[in-house]
């Protein structure tokens, strides 16, 4: 069964106080039970978030992780050290670590790989560029993306896999893509899996749209019949905003 999903990535957004704040207002609010619901602090707050969501609806993932289990990588967050604090859930491959960080294609495989094992869940992001867009490219990038990094998993690690697609134009621009945009796009990565793997597997992947999703646009995007919830950044600091998003469906 495909889970209808609103995920917060809150970026580098939050020091110890916002983030106990802004946990007790998402505390604050009735979830409906079919939506399952994210969210992605920093690093430094992950302990803090998961005692605070205890007994919850709400999970708690990681934004990005170390595809090594341990060793001499300065400054880095290994699977197994967020598994010991009780995160599950991690972001692999936002278009922010793909640009800012050099995350390639092959780094962000050995990621999925890494998580795979360590039995996380993985929220995969990728997106086109807004070249690629006006060139008419995004159906290639988006099969490139895909194939160079998930479709060497096998079917049974994709019960740990929800796809994040996120056109890097739309990311913090104001900018979204139009509900047609994100529901055409949709249906292509379902397609494509289906290819490759068969119709059960495309069909039961969620599959999130993320870029500017905020209350006042996400009603007609959800509305998409391949849009299985959102990725939600700037959207994703305001309670009421991120729970408005969340009561959508
Ligand atoms: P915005 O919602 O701020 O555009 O960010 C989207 C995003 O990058 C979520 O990962």
């Amino acid at each position: 069964m495909k889970n209808k999903i609103v995920a917060g990535n809150w970026k580098m957004n939050n020091d110890k106080e916002q983030t106990k704040s802004l946990l007790n207002k998402l505390n604050s609010y009735k979830i409906p039970d079919d939506v399952r619901v994210i969210v992605a602090p920093s690093y430094t707050h992950l302990d803090q978030s998961i005692q605070m969501l205890k007994g919850t609806q709400i999970s708690v993932a990681a934004q990005n992780m170390n595809a090594a289990s341990s060793g001499a990588f300065t400054g880095e967050v290994s699977a197994a050290m967020l598994k010991s604090i009780g995160v599950n859930s991690v972001i692999i491959g936002h278009s922010e670590r793909r640009s800012l960080y050099h995350e390639s294609d092959e780094i962000l495989n050995n990621k999925v790989k890494s998580a795979i094992e360590s039995d996380m869940e993985i929220i995969f992001c990728f997106g086109e560029e807004l070249d690629d867009r006006k060139s008419g490219r995004q159906f290639e990038i988006i099969n490139k993306q895909l194939s160079s990094t998930l479709f060497n998993m096998s079917e049974l690690d994709w019960k740990k896999i929800v796809l994040a697609y996120e056109p890097v134009w739309a990311i913090g621009t104001g900018e979204t893509a139009s509900p047609s945009q994100a529901q055409e796009m949709h249906a292509y990565i379902r397609k494509i899996i289906s290819n490759r793997y068969n119709d059960n597997l495309a069909n039961n992947v969620s599959i999130l749209y993320g870029g500017s999703v905020k209350p006042s646009n996400v009603k007609e995007i959800f509305k998409g019949s391949d849009v299985n919830g959102g990725l939600i950044g700037g959207a994703s600091l305001n309670a009421d905003d991120f729970m408005a998003i969340v009561n959508a469906f």
